[in-house]
């Protein structure tokens, strides 16, 4: 097999490579003057499995772009099959219609990368399931679940944690996650009774005393996060945690969480931390390296993948 690599994330494209022990191809991106993106692959790609690494992050317009080009350059420089390795899919939230004249931006994303040239996807935790039926190839949807569940039981009693849902959209994900690690479940319910007024905070179960653990796929403006926390610490829980797959963290969100009462904000590296993210003091990063290393292996394999979250 051959792995290339975008600039998304470097970081874990040398990680994963060094899992797999294959060296990232030789494949050089450079900017016009306009800041039109050419890419040349610098080594024979003709009838070869490849699998490009590139999460469509911030800044998502440049990273979704450069990984359409990597496709276009590998199809016409003949490679037998090319599995697209998103570890974040960026436009995933905007998966509906919102409202009337608006675009379902996650599909034209999935179309765009078909069309491209890709012949699978290989992602992880996306945003909705039913994104994985925007594509028409062969799509796999990883979960990071096993290796939060692993972190988790290496740091907690079995019997004093208590999984959370900081909304209803996620009791799905949550009640995975409690089940993986034996917890029992609550779920915060945000509500806005009337127009203008603040969203009210109301936690389904018995949170006092408990080392609440919140699980969600984003944290974005961190939001969501720290207003859970603080309505979890003030119905009595000992402590919160959260567990969260894509570390968007865009804007003022590292100062956010770091000024929160949150204990620690997990995430791993589908996103490439940023420096501001690497020294805040409560937000800490797990690897998925291994976790796609093995389902690339596999899938070169033509093995199992979902195995993999037994
Ligand atoms: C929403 O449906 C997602 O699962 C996350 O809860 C959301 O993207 C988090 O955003 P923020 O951190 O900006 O509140």
């Amino acid at each position: 097999m051959k792995i290339v690599a975008g600039n998304s994330n470097r970081a874990l494209a040398e990680e994963i490579s060094a899992y797999l022990d294959v060296p990232l191809a030789s494949c050089q991106v450079r900017r016009f003057a306009d800041q039109e993106i050419f890419i040349e692959i610098q080594e024979n790609v003709r009838g070869e499995d490849v699998f490009v690494l590139q999460s469509t992050s911030y800044p998502a317009n440049d990273h979704l772009m450069e990984l359409l080009i990597l496709i276009d350059a590998l199809r016409r420089s003949s490679a037998r099959r090319i599995t697209a390795v998103i570890p974040y899919f960026g436009y995933a939230r905007q998966d509906r219609k919102p409202g009337p004249r608006t675009p379902i931006s996650a599909k034209l994303v999935a179309n765009l990368i078909t069309h491209a040239g890709a012949d699978r996807v290989l992602t992880l935790d996306l945003h909705a399931g039913q994104i994985q039926g925007f594509f028409d190839i062969p799509t796999d949807n990883l979960y990071a679940a096993p290796v939060m569940t692993r972190d988790i039981k290496e740091r907690y009693e079995q019997g004093t944690a208590m999984v959370v849902s900081p909304d209803v959209g996620g009791v799905v994900r949550a009640r995975a996650l409690a089940k993986r690690i034996d917890a029992p479940l609550a779920i915060v319910d945000k509500r806005r009774e009337r127009p203008g007024e603040s969203e009210v905070m109301n936690i389904i179960g018995d949170v006092s005393g408990r080392d609440c653990i919140l699980v969600d796929d984003i944290v974005d403006s961190g939001g969501t996060l720290c207003n859970a926390a603080e309505a979890l610490l003030n119905k009595g829980a000992k402590s919160v945690t959260a567990y969260i797959t894509h570390g968007v963290l865009s804007g003022g969100a590292v100062a956010r969480v770091s000024a929160s009462k949150l204990k620690e904000l997990v995430i791993t590296n589908s996103i490439e931390p940023t420096a501001a993210v690497l020294a805040a003091p409560n937000i800490r990063t797990i690897s998925i390296a291994p976790l796609m290393g093995e389902a690339i292996n596999r899938t070169a394999l033509e093995k199992s993948v979902s195995s993999l979250f037994n």
